[in-house]
């Protein structure tokens, strides 16, 4: 690869990411922020020699098909890489990087706020004053739930799961998961976490379950409507992961009918739009609604950047980029 490639940026990145990425290479940016198009992503395909995509773009199989001979690399701004088809790139030849490490505490800090502000009623009280409509304390009033002594089960103990365990063992939770294998012994025994094989198992016996795998095939709507079904009505669910993990129309429905008691979501199945039903389930709140913020920190996303120009350099100079996603490893 030609040591000044040609970039193609398709979003806003912090302005010192995209200051370094014009010095390295022939760097296209978008400094209109607008998502692209398909026939703008097809363009830049068939034009660069990597590409930086993120989560508001699809690089799937057919849109692959029209890439150039010159991209060779997909230099994911992301952790999560579910956007892009990763073995179909691999097939072409193109290798595909994303930016893992960079984002775990800020998305745990989310997560867990999202467990405290459904259990403790924030986003409801913290209307109450703007709105006017105080009228002073009272001893049965905006009560929520305790946290502290509840059972919390986490579906997916990678990185992040991890960082939300250590929080909310300070927040004197239990720890539970769920995890395609045990995480190893030390960490097991330092954040004294309990291991269900079976989720179905888990999901029955936990008051706050959280959602921090990846999303892949398989593990899209894991969270069925049949699993959903086994929490306990006082339960409630976040997820900061990928709104595809959670059948969003079989929670919103066991919500609606008070199967479940609540949750809190920084993720959905069809982003940016949001079940309408979701949305009045937030205003009468029974839940809690974030537009994706896990990761959106200054400090996450400079980080994240620099991955990105790290993925490139290193791919450029003839090494192998220290975040390579093969398809192994979905
Ligand atoms: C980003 C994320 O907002 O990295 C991820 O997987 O979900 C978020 O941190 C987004 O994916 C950027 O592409």
């Amino acid at each position: 690869m030609k040591k000044r490639p040609a970039v193609v940026v398709t979003r806003r990145l912090p302005d010192a990411i995209e200051t370094r990425l014009r010095e390295l290479f022939d760097t296209r940016l978008n400094l209109e922020d607008k998502p692209l198009s398909p026939e703008e992503l097809a363009e830049a395909v068939r034009t660069a020699d990597v590409l930086v995509p993120t989560i508001t773009d699809e690089i799937d199989a057919a849109l692959l098909q029209q890439a150039g001979p010159n991209l060779k690399l997909i230099a994911n701004f992301g952790n999560g890489v579910d956007n892009i088809d990763v073995a179909a790139a691999v097939a072409r030849g193109i290798t595909v990087t994303n930016t893992p490490g960079v984002l775990t505490e800020d998305t745990a800090d989310m997560t867990m706020a999202l467990i405290l502000a459904v259990a403790r009623r924030i986003t409801e009280g913290a209307k109450v004053i703007p709105d006017g409509e105080w009228a002073g304390w009272s001893p049965t009033w905006m009560l929520g739930r305790r946290i502290t002594g509840k059972r919390l089960g986490i579906v997916g103990m990678g990185r992040i799961g991890q960082a939300l365990a250590r929080r909310a063992r300070a927040f004197g939770l239990s720890i539970h998961y769920h995890n395609r294998r045990h995480v190893p012994p030390k960490i097991e025994a330092e954040l004294e976490a309990t291991y269900w094989e079976s989720l179905d198992q888990m999901l029955a016996r936990m008051d706050i379950v959280s959602v921090n795998c990846p999303h892949t095939p398989a593990t899209y709507h894991l969270l069925s409507a049949r699993r959903l079904k086994l929490m306990k009505p006082d339960a409630i669910l976040v997820n900061t992961a990928r709104g595809e993990i959670i059948d969003e129309g079989a929670l919103t429905k066991l919500i609606e009918s008070g199967a479940i008691a609540g949750a809190g979501l920084d993720v959905f199945e069809e982003e940016p739009a949001v079940n309408p039903r979701l949305v009045r389930l937030a205003k009468q709140g029974k839940v809690v609604l974030l537009p994706h913020m896990g990761s959106a920190t200054h400090e996450g996303r400079v980080a994240m950047g620099e991955k990105v120009i790290v993925n490139i350099k290193a791919f450029v100079d003839g090494h192998k980029p220290p975040d390579r996603v093969l398809p192994s490893m979905l």
